[in-house]
Formats: structure tokens, C-alpha cells, sequence
């Protein structure tokens, strides 16, 4: 049986959120969400709809999901303008994330409302970022945690489902080991009642994530951990074959995201 991405929320489950950026990725993942029978959430950025296209990229989630006998959401991932949620909204997104975060309080509310209006008739959730996770390459010294009270304003005001939260974590890897800031989590859980994300997890450890989700976090993202092990996997694979047969070569690298995505479900019992 189907259950929709809103059920699954409401009835508090977390989810692992994960992103995918080919044929193989794709499977890495879908494949340990299959084995832990756990339902994750499939992420895509503009980026990777960029690089395999919107259509093949959701024709290729929506198979291979069947195929994995997986359960699976697929979600749109900080995306920065209405016309690409647009786009994937009608290719059957189940979530969509706009993300102003870069914008001030006012602007970033005026296009989160846009979007949720959007959204609407397409029965499709809707994620927006209050305060600053920096995004790759950005400073990552630089602070702005997200005010509870601004998160319950801005929940109020937009309708949004779920609130990606600032509270010390960063994209990408980590320079120095990040601290959470889980009272501040508290507050906000208490303030709104939307289903709260934390970015970044890449680089966290995995107290520090479970911490989290006893404080109120339902929705994990993961993505440099992803690409990270793909990469390093292939690379080793390649320095020890001179194969061409890519079908020979790609496998032990997408084996390897499985292994990593059924860690961190294992770890932070998902
Ligand atoms: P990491 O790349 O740090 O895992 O962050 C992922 C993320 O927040 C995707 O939205
Ligand atoms: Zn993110
Ligand atoms: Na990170």
C-alpha cells in the first residue's frame, strides 16, 4: 500500500532523504532502502534535473523505485525560483522545496506563499529554509540560526510542510566537527508544527544526528556522502583495471552507496 509523504510525517516517522545523480546512484540508494525495507525519500536538485533531464530523471526514479520494491518519495531539492517547482510539480513531484533563504524575512515569505498556492492543487508538500545553512563553497563561519519565533511567523504566514532549520549545520564536509544547536531545535519543534529538515548531514556525527531527531527532526538530507563514496570507489576500482566495460566497473561503486545508506539508517535507527 501507497502511504503518501503527508501521512508518513504525520504519523512522526523520520526519513532519510537522499540524493541521487545517475542510473547508479539511483539504484545505490534504492537499494538499501529495499534491503532495510525502510521507506527514503529521493532527492533531486536543479544540477542533476539539468544533467539527466527532468523527464528521464523522474521516469528513471519512478522505474527503478518499482523495480527496487522500495517505498519512495521523490522530493525537489533547493530549488531557487517558482518556475522550476512548476516543472517538476507537474512531472509528479510528491514534495518541493524553495528555497529564498538567501533572501530577507519578507521576500522569502512572499515566494514560499507563492509557492505552497502552487503546489496545492498538485497534492504536492512543500519544504522552505528559514535562517543560513551554507550552502558548497559558502562560509561556513558566518551565522544565522533560525528564531523560533520567525519559524512559527513564517509557517503561520506560508502553509509550508516542512521548515529546513539552521542550527549549525553546513552542506558539503565539515573544516572542524559541527556543534548542533538542539536547544535551540527544541524551541523551534515547539513553536511550529511543521515537519522540520536539517541540510548538511554529510560530516555530522551520528550522535549529533540522533540527537536531532529526538529533538524534533523528521527529514534528513544527504547528498556529499553519496557522491563522496561513488567517487572514491570508482577511482580505486579504476586504478586497479583497465576494463572498459563499464558494467563491470560502475557495480562496486553503487554497492558502496547502498552499504553507506543502510549505515546510516542502521545508525540512526530509520
Ligand atoms: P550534505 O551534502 O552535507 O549531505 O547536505 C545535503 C543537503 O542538505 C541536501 O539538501
Ligand atoms: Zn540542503
Ligand atoms: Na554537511
Amino acid at each position: 500500500m501507497h502511504t503518501s509523504l503527508k501521512q508518513a510525517l504525520q504519523n512522526g516517522q523520520t526519513l532519510l532523504a537522499c540524493n541521487f545523480y545517475n542510473l547508479e546512484t539511483l539504484q545505490g540508494v534504492l537499494q538499501a532502502a529495499a534491503e532495510m525495507q525502510r521507506p527514503i525519500i529521493l532527492q533531486l536538485t536543479a544540477s542533476s534535473i539539468e544533467y539527466m533531464g527532468l523527464q528521464t530523471a523522474v521516469n528513471m526514479a519512478r522505474t527503478a523505485i518499482k523495480e527496487a520494491g522500495a517505498q519512495a518519495w521523490l522530493h525537489l531539492d533547493h530549488a531557487a525560483s517558482p518556475e522550476l517547482v512548476l516543472r517538476c510539480l507537474e512531472a509528479g513531484f510528491d514534495s518541493v522545496m524553495i528555497d529564498a533563504s538567501d533572501r530577507p524575512f519578507e521576500e522569502n515569505l512572499a515566494v514560499t506563499q507563492k509557492v505552497v498556492a502552487m503546489a496545492r492543487p498538485f497534492g504536492a508538500l512543500v519544504e522552505a529554509e528559514l535562517g543560513y545553512v551554507a550552502k558548497l563553497g559558502q562560509s561556513t563561519e558566518k551565522t544565522g540560526f533560525t528564531e523560533p519565533h520567525e519559524a512559527a511567523q513564517f509557517v503561520e504566514q506560508s502553509g509550508v510542510d516542512l521548515l529546513a532549520v539552521a542550527i549549525g549545520s553546513a552542506h558539503g564536509f565539515y573544516k572542524q566537527t559541527p556543534r548542533l544547536d538542539i536547544e535551540r531545535l527544541k524551541a523551534i519543534r515547539q513553536a511550529t508544527p511543521a515537519a522540520l529538515v536539517l541540510h548538511g548531514s554529510s560530516g555530522i556525527p551520528v550522535e549529533q544526528i540522533r540527537a536531532a531527531i529526538n529533538a524534533g527532526i523528521q527529514k534528513i538530507n544527504l547528498a556529499t556522502e553519496i557522491k563522496n563514496i561513488f567517487m572514491q570507489t570508482l577511482k580505486k576500482t579504476l586504478k586497479t583495471t583497465d576494463e572498459i566495460d563499464l558494467r563491470k566497473v560502475f557495480p562496486a561503486a553503487r554497492q558502496e552507496v547502498t552499504q553507506l545508506v543502510k549505515n546510516k539508517m542502521e545508525a540512526l535507527d530509520l
